[in-house]
């Protein structure tokens, strides 16, 4: 039961991302997170930890405005691509879980972009990977990152029903293209199952899990795990939040930065 619950998230957190070029392809026209991400990590001088920074559709707009990019992601695929894109940016890839991984260097700017955040279901997995968080950020640094917020029609939706959407290209070619979607209120993860169907040749279903953070349940977290929340904007052009907000875009800093340079120091 237990190892059916664990490939149930752990696929959810992979299978999307095994195909880069259709990752790349499907998102090609969200620009706007692109220009904000730049935008901070110019004003930090960088260089920049970016969780999650999958083929680098933000980790290489930000190389290329010249600031030194360290990423971290667990999908070969994807970080196979970001390879092959590099010329000569500034940019190191290190294949290994957000949750583990210790890089023993502090960055002023720490992002976790596009719903990257999502990934960690549990209350353990958010706990290891903040204090990853804490281990790599200067004391007087950023920690930036972006999920959505929970939309109560998506979690309403009936599972058995799928909803069409626009048809997709997958490798070239036209497939049809709908959604089916079920939430766990336990465990407030958003499953989605990304049906593709050719028109010759067999259909094929993609899952993603995503866990669900209400605004005040990740304030909580970030507080208990020492970081306060310096700015929330409810886009990437600084809107407020409310009650319409898709995207919800935090700024943290840590609550004890001299506490924790002094351990640094100490190393
Ligand atoms: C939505 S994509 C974001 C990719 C890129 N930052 C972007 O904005 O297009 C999420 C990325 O997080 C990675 N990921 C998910 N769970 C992870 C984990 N536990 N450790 C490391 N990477 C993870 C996935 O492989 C994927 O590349």
């Amino acid at each position: 039961m237990r190892r059916g619950i664990d490939h149930e998230l752990r696929v959810g957190s992979s299978a999307h991302y095994e195909d880069a070029a259709y990752y790349a392809h499907n998102y090609r026209d969200r620009t706007e997170d692109i220009a904000y991400y730049v935008a901070r990590a110019v004003e930090s001088g960088g260089p920049v930890l970016e969780y999650g920074c999958g083929e680098g559709r933000i980790a290489l707009p930000i190389a290329r405005r010249g600031i030194a990019v360290t990423g971290v992601d667990h999908s070969a695929a994807m970080l196979a691509a970001l390879r092959a894109k590099l010329e000569d940016e500034d940019v190191r890839v290190r294949r290994g879980d957000m949750r583990a991984v210790k890089l023993r260097r502090r960055f002023p700017l720490v992002l976790c972009t596009f719903n990257t955040f999502l990934h960690l279901y549990t209350r353990d997995d958010v706990e290891r990977f903040l204090a990853r968080v804490r281990e790599h950020l200067t004391p007087r640094g950023s920690f930036v990152f972006d999920v959505s917020m929970p939309a109560p029609t998506d979690l309403a939706r009936e599972p058995s029903r799928a909803y069409k959407l626009k048809p997709v290209r997958v490798g070239g070619v036209k497939h049809g293209y709908q959604e089916r979607f079920d939430y766990d209120p336990i465990r407030q993860v958003l499953f989605v199952a990304m049906e593709f169907l050719p028109s010759a040749g067999e259909p094929f279903v993609t899952p993603l899990a995503h866990r669900q953070f209400f605004p005040q349940e990740l304030e909580a977290l970030l507080h208990y795990n020492g970081f306060r929340v310096e700015k929330l904007e409810g886009g990437f052009a600084g809107e407020a939040v409310d009650r319409h907000t898709d995207s919800l875009v935090y700024t943290c800093k840590l609550t004890q930065p001299r506490a924790s340079g002094a351990r640094r120091s100490r190393r």
